[in-house]
């Protein structure tokens, strides 16, 4: 497919495929290149590709989801959405900030672990953000947790980018703890995440969360997120809660004991 965005690209015609594990083919200047679709550095580098894949091909639409929940519950409460000084974590290339900025938030501010996510967000959504950061959120540098421990966030927003090794539960526990009690924090999360035979924390977690009284969920919507490169429709939750209190090392520390397997 030559496509006006000046890549070509050939998508696979699988029978059955894993989420995690789908891929195609870029070709350029006679060579043939495979990428993967999590080598986000990869595809971040070629302008349109992102959007192109999971937007146009797999027909994504969490970030319309997920920010349309939240300015529901904003206005549920007569709250205003121009007072949104979020902070938007696994950034990427800026899908989410740019519904965040179309909701008219005050302030936005990015942190993803890759360059290239925020080359690219500075090449094709300029502006969007008012700051961002390229930092592993469960090793932030000293300077990024500074800057970012200066801003009072009323709002967490973190978009296709929990589980299948992007951000994991301590990390998503580090952006969290940057919001002030009674923030909005709003995510998506695959439903096998959130069931009793998730590995990827997320489903302990959020159990805390709602059982220690961390965060008060105001709603869990199921939707469709986008098509499996096979054809399957791709289920998620998009969660809208407000922060009640910090997750604590403690919790943390039990929910990755609770996840290690049991010697034989
Ligand atoms: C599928 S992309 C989602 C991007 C964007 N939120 C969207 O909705 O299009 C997942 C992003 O999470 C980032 N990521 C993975 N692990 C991370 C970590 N530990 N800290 C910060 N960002 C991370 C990846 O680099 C990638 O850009």
């Amino acid at each position: 497919m030559q496509d006006s965005n000046n890549f070509n690209i050939h998508l696979p015609d699988l029978e059955t495929i894993k989420q995690g594990k789908e891929f195609l083919f870029l070709e350029r200047d006679g060579r043939k290149e495979k990428i993967e679709f999590h080598d986000y550095d990869r595809i971040y580098e070629i302008p349109g590709l992102y959007e192109h894949l999971f937007y146009e091909q797999y027909k994504c639409n969490s970030p319309v989801v997920v920010c349309g929940l939240l300015k529901k519950h904003i206005e549920q409460e007569h709250k205003d959405n121009e007072q949104l000084v979020a902070l938007d974590i696994g950034a990427g290339n800026g899908m989410m900030g740019e519904q965040l900025a179309d909701l008219g938030a005050k302030a936005i501010v990015g942190v993803d672990i890759i360059d290239e996510a925020a080359e690219a967000v500075q090449r094709d959504r300029p502006g969007i953000y008012d700051a961002y950061h390229v930092a592993d959120l469960t090793d932030m540098p000293p300077d990024v947790e500074q800057s970012l421990k200066k801003i009072d966030f009323n709002c967490m927003t973190v978009v296709a980018a929990l589980g299948f090794g992007d951000i994991p539960p301590d990390a998503f526990a580090s952006g969290y703890n940057l919001v002030s009690a009674q923030g909005w924090v709003a995510f998506n999360i695959k439903e096998d995440f959130i069931c009793a035979e998730d590995q990827s924390g997320f489903c302990k977690l959020i159990e805390r969360l709602e059982d220690d009284g961390i965060v008060e969920i105001r709603e869990r919507l199921r939707y469709r997120h986008r098509f499996c490169q096979d054809g399957t429709p791709l289920y998620y939750y998009a969660v809208v809660g407000k922060k009640q209190m910090n997750i604590s090392t403690k919790v943390l520390a039990e929910i990755s004991v609770a996840l290690k397997p049991v010697e034989a």
